[in-house]
């Protein structure tokens, strides 16, 4: 699948099957995170694996929309890294990139994911915190869930007129 075919038909899949998705997969999807661009190229993101039967059920308790970790064998948590921002206030924008980046992956590799807000929701950003025990530096910020699917992922078609403007308003 090339790139503009990936980036056209990926869509939000929030259904998995329980086929575990192979480490090598994993690996990959986090080489296209950090290949994002970031600000001043400061690349503040760090990546949680989340396989834990626990933790998925447990996320679910406090986020309005995750019932589908209920049924993910793996998610993706990126985080910011405040240690690394060298350009205040890009590491969201930068964590941004990275996650969009895991999500077109995805969809190339041939299997379905979802973005799950976690910032700047502050009740799930602690909630978040005391379930992995995250350090102070590190800021949950989206939490990528993923796997094996029968979903189909086809185009739509969003690019309305009303959003195009040339040279003046
Ligand atoms: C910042 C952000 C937060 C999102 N949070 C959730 C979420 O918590 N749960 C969910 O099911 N989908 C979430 N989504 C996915 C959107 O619902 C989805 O992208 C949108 O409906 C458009 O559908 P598409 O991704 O299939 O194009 C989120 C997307 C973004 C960009």
């Amino acid at each position: 699948m090339d790139a503009m075919q990936a980036i056209l038909t990926r869509r939000s899949i929030r259904k998995y099957s329980k086929k575990v998705v192979p480490d090598k997969i994993i690996l990959k999807l986090l080489n296209a995170g950090v290949s994002a661009p970031s600000a001043g190229n400061e690349q503040p993101w760090q990546f949680l694996i989340i396989d834990k039967r626990e933790i998925l059920d447990e996320i679910t308790k406090f986020h309005p929309h995750a019932k589908m970790l209920n049924e993910a064998q793996i998610a993706i948590l990126v985080c910011g890294d405040l240690n690394l921002e060298t350009h205040k206030g890009y590491w969201m924008l930068d964590c941004s990139a990275a996650t969009q980046n895991i999500l077109i992956a995805v969809r190339a590799l041939g299997l379905g994911a979802c973005w799950l807000g976690i910032y700047p929701r502050k009740e799930r950003i602690t909630a978040l915190k005391n379930i992995i025990k995250i350090p102070d530096n590190i800021i949950p910020f989206a939490l990528v869930s993923l796997g094996f699917t029968e979903e189909e992922q086809t185009t739509v078609d969003r690019l309305d007129d009303f959003r195009i403007h040339q040279n003046h308003w």
